[in-house]
């Protein structure tokens, strides 16, 4: 682990290309800890326990929930995310985790040496070392602005700003009225996301146009700099901020937005309009980013890049072990190209399994298997 963080450390003062490695959770976790400015080489890292996080507080959706969703209310309950094979690897039983296994989040704890982040609304939940406040589903914006846009929201109304108050309600539980939280949480880990993908996926499932969805990105990176804002005054010293993934590369896209025009496709087969938007979404949340750092000197807050580390898993995917002729097909999914169907998902009885889960990158055609996370987290 030391030997490949520190070549990647090196290869970012080098390079000064953040993040486009298998490990750039572990350099996320490096910056966080050491203040590392890209000059800087790291001759010492001796892995994340060094880092002392004793407690990661994460928001967001499907990509980060542990289990939020399938507790919070019947619908939750009813979705394919709290039946098997989501779980089968690993857990061998679902967790309400949307993917065969452990999420980016599983690994990240396990690096850091702390234990898997329970779901907040676990009642059972051991919180000490933090608490999973996002939920599957959820947006960046609150539901009745994505409703006045005429943007339909499904199964839960528990967007960012719902989770910043379960936030506040169990620090006022576990801290109690102290005004400040801060010394309590000066070495926990904030994890502010991925949030605003489904914000974009539903407008566009729901027929917005790229020019509609665009305008809203502001809005959508204000939610998540509010968010930043919520936790720094809680007390929050080290924040991630991640971007969103290629979403044209994901077979969800690739099904619902098929086209015969070749000229629509990228060198990897991705869809380059939606890829140009997360793009747009990306570029606009680090430039907010970068304001933030202004605001908050004595807070150190880094964008996750993870458009660039999917990008990096997609061009060197055969070497990871990932099947080239698999590589946009859905794992568990029937249909199409890219089996993917939005009327029979995962989940649903006639939808098996593929046999060779651990070289596919997408799970269900929307989220990734565990192996994909387990590679990216590093
Ligand atoms: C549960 O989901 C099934 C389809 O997957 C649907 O027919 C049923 O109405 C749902 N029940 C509830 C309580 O939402
Ligand atoms: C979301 O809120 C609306 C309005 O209060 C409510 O009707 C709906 O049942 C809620 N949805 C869920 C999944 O909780
Ligand atoms: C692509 O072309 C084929 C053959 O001409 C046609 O059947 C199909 O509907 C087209 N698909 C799309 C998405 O336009």
């Amino acid at each position: 682990m030391a030997t490949t963080t520190t070549r990647i450390v090196l290869s970012l003062s080098l390079y000064k290309v953040t993040f486009m490695s298998s490990s750039f959770f572990l350099l996320l976790l490096l910056l966080l800890l050491l203040h590392l400015q890209t000059h800087l080489v790291l001759g010492d890292a001796n892995g994340l326990k060094t880092c002392g996080f004793d407690r990661i507080y994460q928001f967001g959706d499907s990509m980060s929930d542990t289990g939020n969703l399938v507790r919070e209310s019947a619908v939750g309950a009813n979705t394919s995310f709290a039946r098997l094979p989501y779980g089968q690897t690993f857990f061998h039983n679902a967790t309400g985790r949307c993917s065969d296994g452990r999420l980016m989040i599983d690994f990240f704890a396990m690096a850091a040496g702390l234990p898997f982040l329970d779901p907040y609304l676990n009642t059972d939940g051991d919180f000490r070392h933090g608490a999973n406040f996002a939920v599957a589903s959820s947006t960046a914006l609150p539901v009745e602005v994505l409703a006045n846009k005429n943007i339909l929201t499904m199964y839960t109304n528990s967007s960012l700003s719902v989770q910043l108050n379960w936030m506040s309600t169990h620090f006022y539980s576990i801290f109690h009225a102290e005004e400040d939280y801060g010394d309590k949480l000066k070495n926990s880990l904030f994890m502010l996301g991925e949030t605003g993908g489904n914000d974009y996926n539903y407008a566009f499932v729901q027929g917005k146009t790229n020019a509609e969805v665009k305008s809203m990105v502001p809005e959508v990176v204000q939610a998540i700099v509010d968010a930043v804002r919520k936790v720094i005054h809680y007390g929050a010293v080290r924040v991630v901020v991640p971007g969103n993934f290629p979403i044209g590369c994901f077979p969800i896209y690739l099904t619902i937005f098929q086209t015969n025009d070749s000229t629509a496709y990228d060198e990897h087969h991705c869809l380059k309009q939606f890829n140009e938007f997360t793009m747009y979404h990306n570029n606009h949340l680090q430039q907010a980013i970068e304001e933030l750092k202004r605001q908050y000197p004595n807070a150190i807050i880094v964008y996750g890049d993870y458009y660039n580390a999917f990008w990096w898993l997609l061009r060197c995917a055969r070497h990871l072990g990932f099947d080239a002729n698999s590589i946009q097909k859905a794992c568990c999914g029937i249909g199409g190209d890219y089996k993917f169907s939005l009327i029979d998902g995962c989940g649903d009885p006639e939808v098996k399994v593929c046999p060779n889960l651990n070289q596919h990158i997408s799970w269900d055609g929307v989220h990734l298997t565990q192996q994909t996370y387990m590679t990216l987290a590093g």
